[in-house]
């Protein structure tokens, strides 16, 4: 299975593309950490998801790979994984050693040594497990995926759906966590003039501090002042991580000639806008890609989640939900920083934190 896979990826991606996913695969070809463990591994399917089954088959693990309808994923890739040895199921059946899920979607498949959890939304689902849980959003690393990579996602959806940044243009973005960070961080590099929508007093502010760029902030109940800068807008952009969290602007945005972009995981326009007004029928803009975020942007949380496996099959965890261990985070923060090709992103943003 290996050989198949380890072809299927090289021949795709550069070993500096997923250094942290590489050194995973040459050490744990030796050490084998997860011999024999039966693993289910739910992160969306798409081809650079290869190089994280690359690493855990490696390590031993029997994988078998969860597709879930409610998640995007690739469907040739989906295809074609039973023909590189990982078996694929829509319906995981039986007990399995770990469970590496997203979106909280398989909480409930029995596992003997417990779950990591890539999504902090998903966290939910768990937050009773009568098994440890670890969670892969929690840390740094996260913050290269969500930052970095959805900045980068964001400006190839918008030119790949024929609509690049124009220079100058005026963008609302509703929800300034850490994907909204990543979309201010987009349109500051094209000068856009930036409205940031968010509810927690300060939100805006600090990241305006942190990523060096100007924006006006505003409250979500400022009705004014929010149709105001949708009236002007060139874009608004979805990224509060809530089910139509822009539901009380629906009408307005929808009468408005802002192109829509979600960026979040949930429907965040609500059921009242029809799919049509918005880019990619409501689904996140960079889903549109083949790539929708590049494998050097997820190698680390790829890496911290296979980490995680190796964490639950070799220490004896509470239940409950806990944080991976620090000085795994930071062993693939540093391969990160010394192999891979964000080193000046990274610097760019001011560090991990
Ligand atoms: N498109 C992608 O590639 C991609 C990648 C990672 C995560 N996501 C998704 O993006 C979404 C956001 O993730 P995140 O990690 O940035 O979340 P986050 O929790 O870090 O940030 C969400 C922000 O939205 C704000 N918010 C909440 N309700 C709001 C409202 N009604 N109006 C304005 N702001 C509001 C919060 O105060 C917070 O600052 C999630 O759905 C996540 O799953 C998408």
């Amino acid at each position: 299975m290996a050989t198949d896979l380890l072809t299927a990826v090289t021949a795709r991606y550069p070993q500096s593309e997923f250094p942290a996913l590489w050194w995973q695969y040459r050490t744990w070809s030796s050490s084998r950490p997860l011999a024999g463990m039966r693993i289910l591994d739910a992160t969306p399917v798409f081809a650079n998801t290869m190089a994280k089954y690359l690493a855990l088959s490696a390590a031993g693990a029997r994988l078998t790979v969860a597709v879930n309808p409610t998640l995007p994923s690739d469907s040739a890739v989906v295809a074609a994984l039973p023909g590189l040895g990982v078996p694929v199921t829509s319906e995981p059946s039986g007990e399995f050693d770990i469970v590496l899920d997203c979106a909280g979607l398989h909480a409930d498949v029995p596992s003997g040594f417990g779950y990591a959890e890539l999504t902090r939304s998903g966290l939910d689902r768990y937050v009773a497990s009568a098994k440890p849980v670890l969670s892969v959003d929690s840390g740094a690393i996260k913050r290269i995926e969500t930052t970095l990579g959805t900045s980068d996602g964001f400006v190839r959806a918008m030119t790949s759906l024929g609509h690049p940044i124009p220079a100058g243009a005026a963008i609302v973005i509703f929800g300034l966590g850490k994907v909204g960070a990543g979309v201010a961080h987009a349109a500051a590099r094209h000068g856009a003039r930036i409205t940031a929508v968010d509810p927690v007093p300060g939100q805006a502010e600090r990241v305006a501090v942190k990523l060096g760029v100007t924006m006006s902030a505003v409250g979500p109940d400022d009705r004014a002042l929010v149709l105001e800068a949708v009236e002007d807008a060139w874009c608004v952009v979805a990224a509060t991580g809530v089910y139509a969290g822009l539901d009380s602007y629906a009408d307005e945005l929808s009468a408005s000639s802002a192109l829509l972009a979600n960026m979040g995981a949930e429907d965040e326009f609500g059921p009242r806008m029809p799919p049509a007004r918005a880019l990619n029928g409501k689904f996140p803009v960079n889903f549109a890609l083949p790539e929708p975020t590049l494998l050097r942007y997820l190698d680390a949380t790829m890496a911290l989640s296979n980490a995680c496996a190796v964490e639950l099959a070799t220490s004896d965890l509470p239940p409950g939900l806990a944080l991976p261990p620090v000085g795994v985070e930071t062993e693939l923060l540093r391969i990160t920083r010394e192999q891979g090709l964000i080193t000046d992103e990274i610097d760019d943003l001011g560090g991990f934190t």
